[in-house]
Parts: C-alpha cells; structure tokens; sequence
C-alpha cells in the first residue's frame, strides 16, 4: 500500500528522517513508534505531502507520488490528522464535517460520526466540548471521503489511558468495517500493543526495528530507546 525507500528530511543540520525504508501493508494497522524528537511526525509529512524528501522516494500503490502536493495526495486516497489540534474553533462540528465533505465530494458523514460517537457535538463548537471529544473531531475530519491510507498522528496525546485505549478501539473498528490502511504515531506503547499489526521503530531519524509488536516490544535496541540509553 505505501513503500518508503531511503527517506531523508533534514532541518538545517538536523537529519530528522535518516534513510528511512519501509513497507506498509494493505488494510494494516502500522504503528509508528519512537521516542520524542524520533522523526515521526517528520516522516508523516514526507507521506501526506507536507514536506519533501532531501533523497529517497514515496510509493503509493506502486505509484511514485514523491513529488505529488498534499491536496493531489488527499484525492488519491491519503488523509491525516495532526499531533495537535487542527479543528477550527469558531465553525461547529456539524459545519466543519459538511465543510470537508464537500471539499471532497462525500454525501454522507454519518457514519463517521456514529462510528466516532460524535453525536451529542454536532451542534457545538471545539471550544464547547471536551479534548478528548476534539481529538475525535480532528480523526473524523481525516476520515471524511473514505480515504484509503490515513495517518494519524498521536490522535490519544492528552488523553487519560481509558480514553486511549477507547479511542484505539473505534480505531480498530473503523478499520475493519471501512477496509481502510492506517498509519498509527502513538506514545501509550498499551494502545500500540493493543492494535497495531506491524511496527516500525525510529530512533534519531532511523528505523532501528520493523516487524510484529510481540518481536519489536522485545529488541533490546527498542527497550534501550525507550529507556534513553540509546546511543545516536
Ligand atoms: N520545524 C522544525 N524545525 C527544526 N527542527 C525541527 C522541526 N520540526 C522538528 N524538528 C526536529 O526534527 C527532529 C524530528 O522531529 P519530529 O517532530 O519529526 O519527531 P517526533 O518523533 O514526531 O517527536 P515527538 O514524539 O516529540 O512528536 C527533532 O530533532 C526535532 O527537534
Ligand atoms: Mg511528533
């Protein structure tokens, strides 16, 4: 479905994304793991269009989309959400959803918002309802026109463990039920654990372990990472 090979994206001197290659599996759940400052959210922007690689190529389908806008991506089926917040606070949720889905041409966002349990918001503003029902609001924006591959960027930050692993299971569910692929950049290594298929590990911009969770949570370079001993 998406085929990273050799990624690399530098800010200035920093090598952000570091020769990143990896494959991402038709209908998947893909965790995106790593410590702070690990270039996840980097590579993420390589994907959906944000930003371009210094080197190294994006597939999509087989297709080369590297050099592809964001927007030419969005129609052939990509769509994110972001690590923080890009509702727009003065429109209701109700406004918002019509607003993507006209953008995009979906007749119907209802199950969306069934399926992200967005009801009791609809009639509301952002800044009416509570954070984890925002970071609801942000997925359900990504998913409006049944995009195929959708990248989400820590969508459980600032929620308690319920709430994450909660959020993680409408996940899993909308997966399942929409035969959609997802790219999952998440902290709460629980939830990781709980959905994700495969996992791909960065440490300095590098893949340091790519395989099933029950393998990755096991490497000793990704326990090392993750308790901050990993050397650069
Ligand atoms: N706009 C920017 N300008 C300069 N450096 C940046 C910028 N954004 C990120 N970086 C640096 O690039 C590296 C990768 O950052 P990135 O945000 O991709 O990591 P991350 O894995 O998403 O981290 P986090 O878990 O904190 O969200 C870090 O060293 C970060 O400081
Ligand atoms: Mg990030």
């Amino acid at each position: 479905m998406l085929q990273l090979d050799d990624l690399s994206f530098a800010y200035g001197s920093v090598k952000a994304v570091n020769q990143v290659t990896l494959e991402v599996a038709e209908g998947s759940i893909h965790g995106l793991i790593g410590p702070n400052g690990a270039g996840k959210s980097t590579c993420i922007d390589l994907v959906s269009g944000r930003r371009r690689p210094t080197s190294g190529t994006v597939r999509y389908r087989g297709r080369h989309i590297t050099d592809l806008s964001a927007s030419r991506r969005r129609h052939l089926g990509i769509a994110r959400s972001f690590q923080r917040i890009s509702v727009y606070p003065t429109l209701t949720v109700a406004d918002q959803l019509d607003l993507a889905a006209r953008l995009v041409g979906e007749q119907d966002v209802d199950a969306i918002v069934a399926a992200l349990d967005l009801g009791q918001c609809l009639s509301v503003t952002p800044a009416e309802i509570g954070y984890g029902e925002q970071r609801r609001v942000d997925i359900a924006l990504a998913l409006v026109g049944a995009p195929d591959l959708v990248l989400l960027d820590e969508p459980a930050a600032g929620l308690s463990r319920e709430e994450s692993i909660a959020l993680a299971d409408h996940l899993a569910a909308l997966v399942r039920d929409r035969g959609m692929t997802v790219v999952l950049v998440e902290h709460h290594l629980e939830v990781v654990y709980r959905v994700c298929d495969r996992l791909t590990v960065l440490d300095h911009g590098a893949v340091i372990a790519d395989g099933v969770p029950q393998e990755v949570r096991r490497d000793p370079q990704v326990v090392a990472a993750y308790l901050g001993r990993s050397a650069a």
